[in-house]
């Protein structure tokens, strides 16, 4: 595939316990791949995380957890500005005004928020009904050209967009208008046990695979996955369970579909499970000696945080102050 170059990209991840094989495929592993030849800014947005119930001794900690995730995976600081979205005052203070120019009834369509709304009615709030616009403000501070993200969120991409040039027909082109930027084939990856269900933490443990499981419980969910019954193994025959897998198995592999349907075509599941579980293995054990590595050095892992902060703040206030110039509060 053809990188972009050139580009602006933003993109953030919630703070919220352990990230996932979709997170790592939807997400990271584009971030990492567009640090190279693009303005990168990587965010924990750990004021969207506060919308649904948390815990207050957690949250510091699913910080660190982040950063190490993300510096793991290979996100480089020299190359990428990390940082955490509450030391940037610009993005709460953007997703007020932004606030104003955003109709009611656009958000209450938004899919993730009627999902949320659903789960937890009695804890519904504010912050759960406005975090698009948040989403939007921190999108645009940075005047992102793109924002890799998996499949779910082109909703609230689409949203930034509407947002940011009912801005600039109101009062003058100020914001570049971003695209989601979606990886080829892994765009959402679906739940182990469900594959009508994407992937997702807030599901039963064995339904993903966290980046930092072990071998053995690696192999013990892929081996308990489920597959439909026809042994078929085929990118375009198989059904969804077996598709799901055999792309996870190709986002890990160097191989064309035909080499991989090839070479795992006549073993049935139980073959296509054992190489998925070595593949997955393979891959996320440098990931996970790495976070070792880094997760325990606290001290490193802030300041890296406080520096990409510092890189953040100066862009971001910076577009804050021209937005607040020409809605007239300057
Ligand atoms: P979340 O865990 O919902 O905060 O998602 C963080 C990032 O991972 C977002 O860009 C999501 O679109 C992406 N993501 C989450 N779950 C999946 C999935 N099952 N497949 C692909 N991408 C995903
Ligand atoms: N809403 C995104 C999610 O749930 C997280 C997010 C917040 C985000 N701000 C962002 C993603 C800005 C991309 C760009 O995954």
């Amino acid at each position: 595939m053809n990188l972009p170059s050139g580009q602006t990209i933003l993109s953030g991840i919630q703070p919220s316990g352990v990230l996932h094989l979709g997170n790592y495929l939807g997400a990271i592993k584009q971030w990492v791949a567009l640090q190279d030849n693009n303005t990168a800014y990587y965010c924990i947005v750990d004021e969207h995380a506060i919308t649904v119930p948390y815990d207050k001794e957690k949250l510091p900690e699913y910080i660190l957890d982040t950063a190490a995730t993300y510096l793991a995976a290979g996100l480089d600081p020299t190359k990428s500005t990390v940082f955490v979205q509450s030391h940037v005052p610009a993005h709460t203070e953007l997703a007020w005004l932004l606030g104003t120019l955003t109709p009611l009834g656009e958000l209450k369509r938004m899919t993730q928020f009627k999902e949320k709304e659903n789960k937890q009615q009695a804890e519904s709030n504010l912050g759960l009904f406005a975090y698009p616009v948040l989403q939007a403000a921190d999108i645009l501070l940075y005047q992102a050209d793109l924002v890799p993200v998996g499949e779910d969120q082109t909703q609230h991409i689409e949203l930034t967009r509407d947002i940011a040039k009912r801005f600039n027909n109101k009062f003058g082109e100020s914001f570049t208008i971003p695209k989601a930027y979606l990886p080829e084939g892994t765009s959402r990856i679906m739940s182990l046990s469900d594959p009508t269900a994407k992937m997702s933490k807030s599901d039963l443990d064995k339904s993903y695979i966290a980046l930092t499981d072990e071998p053995d419980a690696i192999r013990q969910k892929i081996k308990s996955a489920v597959t439909e019954t026809e042994p078929v193994i085929s990118f375009t025959k198989s059904g969804p369970a077996v598709q799901n897998l055999l792309q996870i198995y190709e986002a890990f592999s160097q191989l064309s579909r035909p080499a991989i349907e090839e070479k795992l075509s006549t073993g049935g599941h139980q073959k296509l499970k054992e190489s998925l579980a070595d593949i997955i293995i393979e891959h996320l054990q440098p990931l996970q000696e790495k976070y070792a590595d880094l997760r325990s050095d606290e001290t490193a892992l802030k300041k890296v945080l406080a520096a990409g902060a510092a890189k953040a703040n100066e862009v971001a206030s910076k577009t804050l102050h021209l937005v607040k110039e020409k809605m007239g509060l300057a």
